[in-house]
């Protein structure tokens, strides 16, 4: 047996906390079981047998395998989490501006009800960001915010920005940069993971006819976060003489920078993730007039070599923009560089019926401590609405069951998230960004009834 658990993107933990779906290094899914010592059992890194924790020993049988088949990991690194039920979860909680501290208070609740149903130990410490960080300490991202950010196992963000708020202050001192690209280049967030699920009990919030929405609308958009045109150097304004007059003229670059290696690590985010959906890669690109479409098409070919079992497809940006709109069911993951990735997140955003609705998950490499993220809900402070109750809180909700999964692997406290709000939205409740006169069960709330059912229903 030669198989490899590299990262939280190769376990599945299914709630017993030694069974693992892992992904060999042929590719192949095995279910594995750990009977062996777990001297450090709740998070461990190896290498060659000589780890940071030499006492680390990790002995595996797969299914079917007889007991004697038991394998000890070697030659990679191996990031191996059990029973985090006994580790207490360190989360950084910044509300921000906006409505970002209403949905936050009720994301809090809802994982007090995780909490408990799980008797999982959960500590959460809150600090101001974004214009509440220049209120409290004159800085968009405090030293006292960040330094908290750095000891937690996770950041869990509402979100910053207020445009009507001093136009004096630079643009790189305001929150949107001091604080949001600056934590992202901090933790080098290169991932982020922005899944729209259109219920069907939603189809009125759609924008798209019924018919265009098929059986559903289920998509995972996976957008490289520090490379391309939006870090690329040179990046300026700049002026030049032009024409026969010799007039000064102000010419503004942009660079569009990919390397090998920035492609290969977020196209394997997307084949890891689509092999746990519904095993499909649409990769995303503009090969037909950029350098760097050509290259990302080549690696991200080469490295779906190494998932004979997810379907790949190329396409370029300007059709996946239409196929959005015209046909949204023919997607599952869809892969895409920064700049495409943001615009077409945000054109899938609005098939799933209210940015309300939508979380999402920046993610880093995993280190020795686990999987860092930073976990957020897609839409911004919402000015017009914050103070007034009316915010929807799920978005905020449903990055916390992100942040259960993809840092602390605690995959079953995640789905009863995700599945208490598919049981208040069933049940009828709506904010109003999701109400319609036209539903006949439904019931308009307010951001802390709608947090309240779902604490309830966990
Ligand atoms: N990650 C972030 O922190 C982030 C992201 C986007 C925008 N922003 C900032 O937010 C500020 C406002 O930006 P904007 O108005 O362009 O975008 P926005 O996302 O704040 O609002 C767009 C529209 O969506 C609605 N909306 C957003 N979230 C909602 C929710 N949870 N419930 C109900 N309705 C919701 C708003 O009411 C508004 O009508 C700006 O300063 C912008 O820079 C921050």
């Amino acid at each position: 047996m030669n198989s490899a658990i590299t990262s939280w993107w190769d376990t599945n933990w299914s709630g017993d906390r030694s069974e693992a779906l892992v992904f060999g290094r042929t590719g192949k899914l095995i279910r594995v079981r750990g009977f062996g010592r777990y001297r450090k059992p709740s998070v461990g890194i190896g290498r060659s047998g000589k780890s940071r924790r030499a006492n680390f020993e990790l002995r595996m049988r797969a299914e079917g395998a007889g007991r004697k088949s038991a394998f000890r990991e070697t030659g990679r690194a191996v990031v191996f989490r059990t029973n985090m039920s006994s580790k207490t979860l360190k989360i950084a909680a910044l509300a921000g501006d906006g409505i970002g501290p209403e949905v936050m208070r009720e994301a809090i609740k809802v994982l007090r009800a995780v909490e408990k149903k799980f008797a999982l130990t959960i500590n959460i410490t809150e600090a101001p960001v974004g214009w509440a960080g220049i209120d409290a300490a004159g800085k968009a991202l405090p030293d006292a915010t960040l330094k908290l950010c750095k000891e937690s196992d996770c950041i869990l963000f509402g979100s910053v920005g207020l445009p009507d708020r001093d136009p004096t202050i630079p643009k790189e001192e305001r929150p949107e940069r001091a604080a949001l690209l600056r934590l992202r280049k901090e933790f080098s967030l290169f991932a982020n993971l922005r899944p729209v699920k259109l219920p069907k009990e939603l189809s009125h919030a759609c924008p798209l006819a019924k018919e265009r929405q098929g059986t559903g609308i289920d998509i995972l958009v996976v957008r490289e976060l520090t490379g391309g045109m939006y870090f690329g150097q040179p990046k300026k304004t700049e002026q030049i003489s032009a024409g026969a007059s010799k007039a000064t003229i102000l010419r503004a670059i942009d660079t569009m920078v990919y390397t090998t290696p920035e492609i290969e690590r977020i196209a394997h985010v997307a084949f890891k993730t689509a092999r746990l959906r519904r095993k499909k890669v649409t990769s995303i690109d503009k090969a037909n007039v950029l350098e760097n479409g050509v290259l990302w098409r080549d690696v991200v070919t080469t490295v779906a070599k190494e998932y004979p079992d997810v379907q790949l497809e190329h396409m370029f940006v300007d059709n996946g923009a239409m196929q959005l709109v015209l046909k949204p069911t023919q997607f599952d993951v869809m892969l895409c560089e920064n700049m495409f990735g943001d615009i077409l997140s945000d054109e899938a955003a609005a098939l799933g019926g209210s940015l309300g609705m939508l979380p999402s998950a920046s993610l880093g490499s995993a280190g020795s401590t686990g999987q860092f993220g930073f976990y957020e809900p897609a839409g911004g402070t919402a000015p017009d609405i914050a103070g007034k109750n009316l915010a929807n809180p799920i978005a905020q909700i449903l990055s916390t069951a992100l942040m259960l999964r993809y840092t602390f692997n605690l995959n079953d406290a995640a789905l009863a998230i995700e599945n208490a709000v598919g049981k208040v939205i069933s049940d009828g409740l709506r904010t109003g960004d999701i109400f319609s006169a036209s539903e006949t069960n439904a019931r308009k709330v307010g951001t802390t009834e709608m947090g309240d059912a779902i604490a309830a229903a966990i």
